[in-house]
């Protein structure tokens, strides 16, 4: 007896992590869906997935708050778990469009969750971010850390992640795995998908990788009198593959049955600035020219995870470090100076 490939629907599929997230569910015999409206990605990363797995999927353009596009979707297909990544993450500009971020993130959440309940799917794999902790007290930071967001950004994602609360204590046959994601970076080992922000980067790696390639003149320091090690910020980088399989196991870890599940993930090693660069230095035979400049407002010393309930629960541990995640950023960055091929 052959059993039937599990359906996932895959929010903002397109992007940066669920473009990684896509390869691995296929890789592991699902069928994938992805509902993207490629407000902050491409079409050529879904060309790019296939071609790395030599598997099709099924990518529909437009928009998770568009609840009769859900409807129809759920309708034409047996979805069995949505994993939700479409969102807004920009820090700074959801400080000047607050609206935009609450938008799409809140009503974005709420339609998908709407449509999931009338189609009796109730397993959902939802993007947090370590955001939701704000400026912690003391590190490193468990899942029990009083949260407290300082940002539109982070109060969307703290607020996705209270209505989800209720939603799973007003009807507990809901599996819900909320994953609180640390600091994202690298690409896949193909070099054919990878981080391709729009504008300027605003996160160090993708920097980094700009100044590298000659895209940007030098990498602005924020801050090297932090009460750090070398004065500069410390983070948890975590390779995004190893982060997309985390993914692999929440879903396995909600198949054995409903809960509301939050995890960290991280792997609980902290890098500074200047270590990073380093790093990208060694993995890409580059110099980065770099400059000290004032702390950036809202800008944590340090922060990095305690992932001991995800390597407990799920049974998931990062394997990647520092140099690979470096050396895979710079395959996608060299051979794609520009990113994806534009429309
Ligand atoms: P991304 O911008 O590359 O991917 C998000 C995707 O969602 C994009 O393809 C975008 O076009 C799509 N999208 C946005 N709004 C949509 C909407 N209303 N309808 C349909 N599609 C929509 O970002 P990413 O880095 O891949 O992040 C994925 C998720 O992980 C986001 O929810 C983000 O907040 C969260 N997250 C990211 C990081 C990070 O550092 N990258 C850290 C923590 C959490
Ligand atoms: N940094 C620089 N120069 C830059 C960019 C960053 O010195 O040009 C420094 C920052 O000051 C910080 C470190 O590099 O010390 C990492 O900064 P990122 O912007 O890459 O990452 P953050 O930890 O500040 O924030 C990111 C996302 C948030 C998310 C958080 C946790 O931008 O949305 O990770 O997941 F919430």
């Amino acid at each position: 007896m052959t059993t039937k490939a599990e359906t996932v629907l895959v929010t903002g599929g397109a992007g940066y992590i669920g473009s990684h997230m896509c390869v691995e569910l296929l890789q592991s015999d699902r069928q994938v869906i992805v509902l993207d409206n490629l407000c902050n990605s491409s079409a050529a990363s879904i060309d790019a997935i296939q071609r790395i797995t030599q598997k099709q999927l099924s990518f529909v353009e437009g928009d998770v708050r568009d609840s009769d596009l859900l409807a129809r979707l759920f309708a034409q297909n047996e979805i069995d778990a949505v994993l939700h990544f479409a969102g807004l993450k920009a820090v700074g500009e959801s400080v000047a469009q607050p609206i935009k971020y609450y938008d799409n993130n809140l009503n974005g959440t709420l339609r998908l969750v709407e449509v999931m309940s009338a189609a009796q799917c109730k397993t959902l794999v939802f993007s947090s971010s370590a955001t939701v902790y704000g400026i912690p007290d003391s590190v490193p930071i468990d899942e029990s850390t009083v949260t407290g967001a300082i940002n539109p950004y982070g109060r969307s994602k703290l607020m996705v992640e209270e209505l989800l609360t209720d939603l799973y204590e007003a009807d507990p046959s809901w599996r819900i795995s909320l994953l609180r994601y640390f600091n994202p970076v690298g690409a896949h080992a193909s070099g054919e998908i990878g981080e391709d922000p729009n504008d300027i980067p605003n996160n160090l790696l993708p920097y980094i990788s700009q100044v590298a390639v000659g895209r940007l003149e030098k990498l602005n320091v924020f801050g090297n009198d932090y009460d750090t090690p070398d004065g500069t910020g410390v983070r948890d980088y975590i390779h995004v593959v190893d982060l997309v399989k985390g993914h692999l196991k929440a879903l396995e870890y909600l198949a054995k049955g409903p809960k509301l599940a939050i995890h960290n993930l991280g792997t609980g090693n902290g890098y500074s600035v200047m270590e990073a660069i380093k790093a990208f230095e060694k993995c890409s035979g580059t110099t980065i020219p770099y400059e000290i400049a004032s702390r950036r407002l809202g800008d944590a010393a340090v922060s990095f995870a305690d992932p001991t309930k995800a390597n407990t629960e799920l049974g998931w541990q990062a394997q990647f470090d520092l140099d690979r995640m470096c050396e895979d950023v710079w395959r996608w960055q060299s051979t794609h100076p520009t990113g994806y091929p534009k429309a």
